[in-house]
């Protein structure tokens, strides 16, 4: 049903050009059309520009996109009395009519592939191919949750019981959750928290990140028009202290899904305790990481670089699962350094539409300049190894930040997740492998991990004692398929359970035993 994106087993896309160059034909139609978005109720809405904001590329601030209405305090107050409205109802629908609007999302999806695409590089900055990768995840989580779905909820479970009595088990919705997303995956995790929160007979507040809210309402168009009740799911774009805190304070939530970042995840975890009067909500977030690689002296140092430069710097290191540390052992560091500050110095940073570019831009401003105050620091500390170069006239215009790999002595100097194209490196003797270990595991973020060696012992020891969700050996640490290697992380990293897994869905419902005396 679902199937993994078009790469080679070391996430390498394939025969760009000719794969690529139709897709990029068709995207013509879609690269100066204005979009315009707007919260989207059971109810219409009237325009209101006092609220309208402008959007343009983050790779050409000149270049308009549209612009958006975001949604008020009200209207987010109001979305939650529709959607309590719609819940009984919708909590009926036999699964089989939930799923099948999933699997008509999935195949338009596909046919707008070429829309969907154009607007993440032209509102989020996205490599095409990136782009392309993308929307396909969304179509798997569409796939793959509706045959969940319809394995879990179809059928009460049949239970044992003695002579007389018979027991089953029944799996239904729990109310109204808040879908709440972040820029870097606009589609693929927009679209994966409020489909899967949907089909397990939800109804759903979906808030887009501020940044890319004009993908989002163009997604959720496509859901209504595969069938999805206004009423089901709504769309509320907005700022985050503003909408999304209506509706991680308000007391008729049953639950958030939320993947963003770690701060943000503990900001909505106090909100959602301190409601009075409140059913225990259900709290399932996704979050940061400070995701880490070790390499023994054993590595094939062309693969190793291979595996970095993808880990760290495809999709401008604006992955959530992009490589933050690389370990390098000593009597291999200054070899996989030097193939790394060539391999580095060919990258090609510029417009994310054109095919020959290697890294886009960061999001906005805000990211950029936090990204360059982590790089003065570093710098002033003459800790910089390698570099990309920018052209002033490619990136002048838009937020880039050029890759950079800096000198560190290990992750405990690491004070935050630096968000976009800057990789760590440090060097270890083999007798100090267990003390980086413990290292990795202190810092308390849990999300990916890479291993490289060619000694297997190495590699199931090291894979062992970390602690991780997704742990990754002798390949690249970035692009998870749906249903093949399930999601997501522990500790500061996330609360599970794993999107793309079997049980995720299983954490939007609730479960109701039956007892019969016959
Ligand atoms: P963010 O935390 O700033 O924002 C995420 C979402 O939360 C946005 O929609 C934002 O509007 C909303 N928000 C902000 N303040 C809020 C509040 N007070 N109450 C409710 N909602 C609020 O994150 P971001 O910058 O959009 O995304 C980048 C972060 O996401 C990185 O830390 C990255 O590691 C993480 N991420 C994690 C995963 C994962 O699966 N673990 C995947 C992608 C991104
Ligand atoms: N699922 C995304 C990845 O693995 C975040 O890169």
């Amino acid at each position: 049903i679902y199937g993994p994106a078009r790469k080679n087993s070391k996430g390498v896309n394939l025969n760009i050009n000719s794969e690529y160059q139709p897709l990029v034909d068709r995207m013509a139609e879609f690269m100066d059309r204005e979009y315009h978005a707007k919260p989207l109720l059971g109810v219409d809405i009237a325009d209101d520009e006092s609220q309208r904001q402008r959007v343009t590329s983050p790779y050409d601030r000149r270049q308009a996109v549209g612009s958006v209405q975001w949604a008020t305090r009200e209207q987010a107050l109001q979305a939650v009395d529709i959607a309590w409205q719609a819940f009984p109802r919708w909590s009926e629908t036999p699964v089989d009519e939930r799923a099948a609007i999933l699997e008509r999302h999935a195949d338009l999806m596909e046919t707008h592939l070429a829309e969907l695409m154009t607007l993440c590089s032209r509102e989020g900055g996205k490599l095409l191919t990136d782009g392309v990768d993308e929307i396909r995840e969304a179509v798997d989580f569409c796939r793959y949750y509706a045959a969940r779905a319809r394995e879990l909820f179809a059928e009460p479970t049949v239970l044992p019981g003695p002579t007389g009595e018979s027991n089953e088990l029944m799996m239904s919705g729990k109310g109204v959750f808040a879908a709440i997303s972040p820029w870097n995956f606009p589609v693929a995790i927009f679209t994966g928290q409020l489909v899967a929160a949907a089909v397990a007979g939800n109804s759903v507040l979906a808030k887009p990140a501020e940044q890319t809210s004009l993908v989002a309402n163009r997604v959720i168009e496509l859901l209504y028009e595969a069938g999805m009740p206004r009423d089901v799911v709504q769309l509320l774009p907005g700022d985050g202290p503003t909408v999304g805190s209506v509706l991680s304070s308000d007391p008729r939530i049953t639950g958030v899904v939320f993947t963003g970042s770690t701060d943000t995840a503990q900001v909505i975890n106090r909100a959602l305790a301190a409601r009075a009067n409140a059913a225990l909500p259900t709290l399932i977030a996704e979050t940061g990481g400070m995701n880490a690689m070790i390499v023994d002296s054993t590595a094939l140092p062309e693969q190793v670089v291979a595996d970095v430069v993808h880990s760290a710097f495809q999709s401008a290191g604006q992955r959530c699962s992009a490589l933050r540390v690389l370990y390098l052992q000593e009597d291999i560091a200054d070899r996989v350094i030097e193939i790394l500050r060539g391999a580095m110095e060919e990258l090609r940073i510029g417009d994310p539409r054109d095919l020959g570019t290697d890294v886009g831009p960061v999001i906005d401003e805000e990211a950029r300049k936090g990204l360059l105050a982590h790089v003065e620091k570093m710098q002033a500390e003459g800790r910089l190894l390698a570099e990309a170069r920018l052209d002033p006239a490619q990136t002048d215009n838009g937020t880039f930040v050029a890759p950079m790999a800096f000198a560190i002595d290990g992750i405990e100097s690491m004070q935050a997740e630096q968000f976009g194209p800057l990789l760590h490196i440090a060097r270890y003797r083999a007798d100090q492998l267990e003390e980086v270990i413990d290292a990795i595991n202190a810092k308390g973020y849990g999300l990916t991990f890479g291993v490289h060696s060619r000694n297997e012992n190495f590699t199931n020891h090291v894979a062992s004692r970390i602690r991780v969700g997704n742990v990754y050996v002798n390949r690249d640490i970035i692009g998870a398929v749906v249903g093949v290697q399930p999601f997501g992380g522990q500790g500061f990293s996330g609360t599970g359970p794993k999107a793309g897994g079997p049980h995720y869905l299983l954490r939007f419902a609730t479960e109701k035993t039956r007892t019969i005396n016959t």
